[in-house]
């Protein structure tokens, strides 16, 4: 599949998550706009709300290399079900996205539903709502 590589490094990075607490590794990959793959997972704390989820670790990392465009990003949790990114980084996903961005939601067998985000997150407030503000 196209995704492959997303899938494989989502596995990657959920092996390293840190969820001590949740018992709930989550790991997640994406494809930037230059075509280079960053990865994520889950890092939680002892002062709970101060978790943050692996959609978000690996925007940071993106962010981190430069880069701002957001072609498509793959969540996998623990399996066998697939899971869906949380609402606060749907938003943080919308804040990089184009209108042709991909979430992947992976379950552990390796079956993918493809969903484009403004299925996930329809009626944006994002930066065109502010621009020129
Ligand atoms: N989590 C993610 O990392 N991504 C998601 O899409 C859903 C939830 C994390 C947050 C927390 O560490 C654990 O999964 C249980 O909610």
């Amino acid at each position: 599949m196209a995704i492959d590589d997303l899938f494989s490094l989502a596995q990657a990075a959920r092996a390293h998550a840190y969820a001590p607490y949740s018992r709930f590794p989550v790991g997640a990959a994406l494809r930037a706009g230059s075509g280079t793959l960053y990865s994520g997972c889950n890092v939680e704390n002892a002062a709970y709300p101060l978790g943050v989820c692996a959609e978000t670790s690996a925007i940071s990392a993106m962010v981190a290399a430069g880069e701002t465009v957001l072609s498509e990003i793959l969540v996998l949790g623990p399996g066998p079900d697939r899971i869906a990114p949380c609402g606060a980084c749907r938003q943080r996903i919308a804040e990089f996205a184009h209108e042709k961005s991909l979430v992947h939601l992976a379950d552990d067998a390796g079956g993918v539903l493809s969903l484009p985000l403004a299925e996930l997150l329809p009626h944006p407030f994002g930066p065109a709502s502010i621009k020129g503000r």
